[in-house]
């Protein structure tokens, strides 16, 4: 196979070490390191010389002295709402050219509340909210009920669940001080979409940017728990609690309508290469946007995007290999 590249290439993550003493989910968002070899053999596939890189304060002497011309950024970064877009920023100012979305498409998204602004003034149907402020919880508005809470600027699950659920403005409270306690931070107050749940994994850049038909996250058990989250602890041991439908079975034209939402608020942010837009349906049955991941999980056999890429007959190489091939191509340096 002929290379993409011809230049060294560091595939750079920050890896969950199973450090002890650590909550739960701390280390969420970071990748195993099976995934970050998994992504590396696969690159490796593809033709490029790989080198595995940890996002940590040493990055810039690392990808200087292994003369890296080329990233494959997969990093989730270390802490703060701009964590996401430490290594692209960091990368802009070296001169590296990186697959994936900038540091300003990584720190918008990041911001859930900021995101779903940006949505709806493209027209994009999203859930009511209002964002709450610890030291603040005498100032709940009036709401109709049930909401979910979760906090403004985590991914992953983090901080969702079930639990998260009020029903009046007591519970709400309750839920609140729990969240400001463990997570810090603003809180999302948002009102609770009872509907199915869908993904779509976006791939590619201008006229090539192709959408994957929604993904529906299908629960085992719907009347188990009253309310149903994809929350860390169900993405943990998804095979007990959902299955995964792709193509989701519903009408043409709501497929479409996530498509085309996806691929909107993708192209005005100016995301790149790929990314993941999560849906839900409301009482009336209208997908209503969550969400946009520039920074989609890409665990082999466990994350949402690669599973939405293999019901398009796109396996794990294959989808690797476009990922690359769409950054190389969008920064002018395939081969
Ligand atoms: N407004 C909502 N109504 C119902 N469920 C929700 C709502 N917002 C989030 N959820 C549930 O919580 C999960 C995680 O929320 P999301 O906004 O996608 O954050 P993240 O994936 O970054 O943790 C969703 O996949 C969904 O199951
Ligand atoms: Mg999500």
């Amino acid at each position: 196979m002929s290379a993409l590249f011809r230049g060294k290439t560091a595939l750079v993550a920050n890896i969950a070490h199973g450090l002890p003493g650590r909550a739960a989910d701390e280390e969420a968002e970071f990748d195993s390191p099976e995934t970050v070899e998994g992504i590396a053999a696969s690159l490796r596939r593809a033709g490029l010389d790989v080198t595995v890189l940890e996002a940590g304060p040493d990055l810039p002497e690392l990808l200087k002295k292994e003369k890296i011309g080329f990233v494959f950024n997969i990093a989730e970064g270390r802490g703060g709402r701009d964590r996401e877009a430490q290594v692209p920023a960091l990368l802009s100012l070296l001169g590296i050219p990186y697959s994936g979305s900038d540091a300003l498409v990584m720190s918008l998204t990041l911001d859930k509340a900021l995101t779903k602004r940006f949505a709806s003034s493209f027209g994009i149907r999203t859930a009511p909210f209002f964002l709450a402020s610890p030291g603040e919880e005498e100032r709940i508005p009036e709401l109709s009920y049930p909401v979910i809470v979760k906090p403004n600027a985590e991914g992953s699950g983090k901080g969702v669940s079930e639990h998260a659920v009020a029903e009046d403005r007591e519970e709400l409270s309750g839920i609140l001080a729990s969240l400001f306690r463990d997570y810090g931070g603003e809180m999302m107050v948002e009102a609770f979409l009872p509907g199915r749940e869908f993904t779509v994994g976006l791939l590619g850049n201008g006229k090539d940017l192709c959408a994957f038909p929604p993904m529906e996250i299908v629960y085992e058990h719907p009347t188990q728990g009253k309310y149903a989250v994809y929350s860390y602890r169900i993405k943990k041991e998804y095979e007990k609690h959902v299955h995964y439908a792709c193509p989701a079975d519903i009408p043409a034209d709501k497929a479409r309508e996530m498509t085309e939402a996806a691929k909107t608020v993708f192209r005005e942010l100016g995301c790149s290469d790929l990314a993941r837009v999560d849906f839900r349906m409301d009482g009336n049955g209208d997908p209503c946007f969550l969400e946009i991941n520039p920074l989609p999980g890409l665990a082999p056999g466990y994350s949402d995007f690669p599973m939405a890429a293999e019901a398009c007959c796109l396996g794990y190489d294959e989808l690797i290999r476009r990922i690359a091939e769409a950054s190389l191509a969008r920064l002018g340096l395939r081969h």
